[in-house]
């Protein structure tokens, strides 16, 4: 597949399904993150790969009620990293950012392999921090949900969330957001 492909046919599908979960898959994954690029090389992103199902189990309290469909992931990946890890540029701190390229990789990568990596923002910092050990300084930005296309809607969905299994949202058209030569907004 590629890039344009994986861009194209990545979705934050919320049917999820069991996926195989073994070392190879993680390293895979954590190889292609890996390689994103970072402030001064800082490489800030750390990850936590929850695929034990005991430990799956004790992540659902970390989940919003609306995002009762992460329970059915095979894979929980927690993303964090620590300001001080990278670049502060005056008021510029990069951490999220070149932490979030290493999730777009990631995703990209886990997209390609036929598998759903949907982040969300729906969870509690703090219990994930509580559940995985994960430092108070370090700021929880994500959680990725990894699992399989499920062939039938989670039953937990809302109306809006079960339309977006089947059509994407819409996006701003590309005026609203690009714009050439000088700022147009
Ligand atoms: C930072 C971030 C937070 C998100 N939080 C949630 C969430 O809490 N629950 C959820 O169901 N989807 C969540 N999503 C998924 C978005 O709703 C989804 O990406 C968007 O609607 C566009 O759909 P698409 O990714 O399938 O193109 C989140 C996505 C991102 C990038």
């Amino acid at each position: 597949m590629d890039v344009h492909k994986a861009i194209e046919t990545r979705r934050a599908l919320r049917s999820l399904a069991p996926a195989e979960i073994d070392g190879d898959l993680v390293r895979d994954l954590a190889s292609h993150a890996r390689l994103a690029p970072s402030c001064f090389n800082n490489q800030p992103w750390r990850f936590v790969f929850v695929s034990d199902p005991a430990r799956l189990e004790a992540m659902k309290p970390v989940f919003n009620s609306g995002n009762q469909w992460c329970h059915a992931a095979s894979l929980m990946i927690a993303v964090f990293s620590r300001k001080e890890d990278d670049c502060v540029i005056k008021e510029r701190a990069y951490h999220r950012f070149d932490t979030g390229m290493a999730v777009a990789f990631l995703i990209l990568r886990a997209t390609e392999m036929g598998l759903v990596a949907h982040p969300i923002a729906g969870y509690s910092p703090a219990k994930t921090r509580e559940v995985l050990g994960i430092p108070d300084d370090c700021d929880v930005i994500t959680v990725i949900l990894v699992g399989r296309q499920a062939a039938e809607p989670d039953p937990t969905l809302s109306p809006e969330k079960l339309e977006a299994e089947t059509r994407r949202p819409e996006r701003l058209p590309l005026e609203q957001f690009a714009f050439r030569d000088r700022y147009g907004g």
